[in-house]
């Protein structure tokens, strides 16, 4: 019986060690202790052997009952995480497809221009300040000194916008609308600059887009004179094209400034560059803007960043920058 009992242990004892899943373990289970299982079946023969005997033989019996159910739980427990392992590596998300080399991208020449020209002006001491694209035709126009009817407003070539009164509301032509709203808006001194998007009814050519960006200025304090205008356009020439740079105003007109002039830059090797125009705040627009032109004085000057972006980067034609062409932006 003693033989008996411990060749039907370590049978179901390797028969558990070789199990290889947890349903092999729940048969080798039942063999060994269920209904008719081999441990089982030999406890209903002990009554039939000597009683002297049948205390041993009993106690062989319930200790080998219980070797079989300690390893049966360990048994268990190591093939449920063996299988929970093989499960979660059959769950996992492959993302291993994803480029090894990311290909980065980078500003367009003419936002490299703008930013560096709001650095420049930062540095300066001025804010940066900003306006609609959608305008009304008395900031675009009235404020600024051109009234319904002056010739100035057919250089403009507008876009009129379908909305209100016909002919009230447009797409700016120029940034110059930033200097009311920031007057209307701001006590002096102002000291800002605005970068933006204007656009006018031009077809396209190598100098000319119907949308385009500018960036326009307006100093408002107390005593500004020309001088100071024409210091500080020298003053950021230096600072954004390089040491060897000059700058010279040329009278001009303006219907917003008075005096007015056109400015030139001029690089190392003597050549002349039209920049922009610029010009003491007329009072009429000083006044619009809120502002006593008794107490205050200012000057504005505006230019286009995309000319100065076609220049800096050696650009023949403007429509190459909106071409959108990979191949062309790289090179910037
Ligand atoms: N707004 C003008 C234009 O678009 C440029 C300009 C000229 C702006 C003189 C100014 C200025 O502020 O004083 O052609």
């Amino acid at each position: 019986m003693l033989d008996l009992i411990a060749k039907h242990e370590s049978s179901s004892l390797a028969a558990i060690a070789e199990a290889a899943s947890v349903a092999d373990l729940d048969r080798v289970e039942s063999d060994a202790l269920g209904k008719s299982g081999s441990l089982i079946v030999l406890k209903r023969d002990l009554g039939s052997i000597p009683v002297e005997e049948r205390k041993t033989a009993g106690r062989a019996l319930n200790e080998a009952r219980q070797h079989v159910e300690v390893s049966l739980a360990q048994r268990r427990e190591e093939l449920a995480a063996v299988e929970r392992v093989a499960r979660l590596q059959a769950e996992r998300l492959d993302l291993t497809e994803v480029p090894t080399t990311v290909s980065v991208g980078h500003a367009h020449i003419v936002t490299q221009a703008w930013e560096e020209l709001e650095d420049v002006f930062v540095g300066m001491g001025y804010h940066v300040a900003e306006g609609p694209d959608v305008e009304t035709d008395w900031h675009n126009f009235d404020a600024l000194n051109i009234p319904p009817g002056h010739p100035a407003r057919d250089g403009f070539d507008t876009i009129y916008v379908n909305h209100g009164e016909p002919g009230s509301t447009l797409l700016r032509t120029h940034t110059s609308p930033v200097q009311i709203r920031t007057m209307l808006t701001q006590e002096p001194p102002i000291y800002i600059v605005a970068p933006g998007r204007v656009f006018r009814r031009d077809t396209a050519d190598a100098t000319h887009m119907p949308v385009f960006h500018q960036l326009e200025g307006l100093v408002i304090d107390k005593g500004i004179s020309l001088a100071d205008l024409a210091g500080t356009i020298q003053a950021f020439t230096e600072r954004y094209f390089g040491s060897g740079f000059n700058s010279r105003l040329r009278p001009n007109y303006f219907p917003f400034t008075e005096p007015s002039a056109e400015f030139d830059v001029q690089s190392p090797d003597g050549s002349w560059l039209e920049l922009g125009g610029c010009g003491m705040v007329h009072p009429n627009v000083l006044r619009a803007g809120g502002v006593d032109p008794e107490e205050w004085s200012g000057f504005a000057f505006g230019f286009g960043i995309d000319r100065l972006a076609l220049l800096k980067f050696g650009v023949d034609d403007l429509r190459d920058m909106y071409s959108n062409d990979i191949r062309f932006l790289r090179q910037f």
